[in-house]
């Protein structure tokens, strides 16, 4: 296949970056450097096209520069760019906290605090559940992506690289493995898999975990970038209960999959009658401009005391005025029953897909968020990494930008306001790139061992 895209500008642009800019922070796919963005349509500096199914990793949940977003940002930068809430206050962020702690699942009265990103939003986790328990042991699970700060990073359980020559990591971080549906035992129900998984759960505090002395479990209801992976409903709530009756407290990071992402305005709101009593919430919130909260329970939050969590930038005005309009966009334009419904459309689309296309193991669907795992035969579950880097290169070649989760998995999260039209246009060149792999059409470029997490 050849290159189908004119990328001189990008080629010479990321030529002149790699001299400045640390590998550390990109993983490697496309020559993209995005000029502007509308929507759910990315144009690069060649004034190439490409449909988004990314949303900048679910950081734009309501679309591109929308002009509501755009105007409140306007707007409040014109009026106030920072004055940090450290010591006084602003009326963005008094709106902001406001609307967060009704937002927030459960009849509990809620409290916020602000941060930068994901990741400082994940510390403030471990930080108040530690301080409100009076514990120090936190349970997180295998697979999960919880940031890049040193708390957060050890929370994590998805790449060697996020723990490879960094140590010492956060102590007291225990993590178990998160439930996998898909890799059942042969002829086993999801309520054996349920079972089996809250007994492997259960497993460290009879042995070197004692529940007396564990602050919080916090997981991701499902797991964005450990695949698209929900647990199972029973699973949960046999977590949820373990939890009550020790004293430990429940948090649930919903950065990715929060704001309407997976079909509800939070993706723990799938599971019935769980209320956290911790929440980590980020990236869509202001649209991508820096800004994560945590929300928790009245109590839980009271139980620190300044500066224990306290950041020069964090409840910037500019990022809350974003976050009210993005929140109020999520709500006018009815974005989480558009995901739900939308989800649903292209869930079954790619069931169809499965049928003619055997490289398709597993479709894992909830609102317009996706997990397409790839394999090199359905029986076996093998993954395939090397077919879905050639989907999405043949993507990324015909127009269509997106990437792949633990190298087989395509992650499938378009902006929520993506129009029919380019949803089915995007759906049919990934029809197209199956049926290319699947013939052997597709050559990826010389450095593709690269390309991925
Ligand atoms: C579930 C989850 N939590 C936390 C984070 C970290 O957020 P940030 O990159 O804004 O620090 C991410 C980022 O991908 C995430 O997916």
């Amino acid at each position: 296949m050849t290159q189908l895209r004119n990328l001189e500008k990008a080629t010479g642009l990321i030529a002149q970056e790699d001299q400045y800019y640390a590998r550390s922070a990109r993983i490697k796919y496309f020559d993209l450097v995005v000029d502007h963005a509308q929507a759910a349509t990315l144009v690069d500096v060649d004034g190439n096209r490409y449909i988004d199914l990314l949303a900048s990793a679910s950081a734009t949940n309501v679309g591109h520069s929308d002009e509501r977003v755009v105007k409140a940002i306007t707007q409040q930068a014109q009026k106030l760019i920072h004055y940090t809430p450290a010591y006084f206050h602003h009326t963005p962020g008094i709106e902001l906290a406001r609307k967060l702690a009704k937002l927030a699942p459960g009849p509990s009265t809620k409290m916020v605090t602000f941060g930068n990103s994901g990741s400082d939003a994940n510390d403030a986790i471990i930080k108040f559940a530690r301080a409100y328990t009076g514990r120090q042991n936190i349970v997180s699970y295998m697979g999960s992506y919880h940031g890049s700060t040193y708390g957060s990073e050890t929370l994590s359980g998805v790449s060697l690289n996020m723990v490879r020559k960094i140590g010492p990591l956060l102590p007291g971080v225990v993590h178990v493995p998160y439930p996998d549906l898909y890799r059942k035992y042969p002829g086993e129900s999801e309520h054996e898999v349920a079972v089996r998984y809250f007994e492997d759960f259960k497993r460290p505090f009879s042995s070197f975990l004692p529940a007396d002395e564990t602050a919080c479990v916090l997981l991701e209801a499902i797991q964005g970038d450990g695949g698209i992976v929900k647990a199972p409903e029973e699973y949960l709530q046999l977590v949820y209960e373990f939890c009550h009756e020790h004293g430990i407290l429940f948090a649930v990071d919903e950065v990715n999959q929060g704001l309407g992402r997976s079909g509800k305005w939070w993706s723990i709101q799938h599971f019935k009658g769980i209320e956290p009593d911790l929440m980590s919430v980020g990236k869509s919130l202001a649209s991508g401009l820096p800004l994560s909260a945590v929300v928790g329970k009245k109590a839980v939050m009271e139980s620190l005391d300044a500066p224990a969590h306290c950041f020069t930038t964090a409840g910037n005005p500019v990022c809350c005025a974003a976050a009210l309009a993005t929140l109020k966009i999520i709500e006018d334009d009815q974005l989480v029953e558009r995901s739900a419904s939308m989800g649903e459309y292209v869930k079954q689309r790619f069931l169809d897909m499965q049928k003619s296309h055997p490289v398709i193991g597993d479709v894992r669907i909830w609102g317009l968020n996706g997990g397409i795992e790839l394999v090199k035969d359905q029986k076996t579950k093998e993954p395939d990494n090397e077919a879905a880097t050639k989907v999405i290169y043949y993507a990324f070649a015909h127009g269509v930008v997106l990437i792949t989760l633990s190298g087989n998995i395509l992650r499938f999260q378009p902006p929520l306001v993506i129009p029919r039209e380019q949803l089915d246009k995007a759906l049919s060149v990934l029809d197209d790139a199956f049926t290319a792999v699947e013939q052997g059409t597709v050559a990826l470029p010389a450095d593709n061992g690269k390309i991925g997490w």
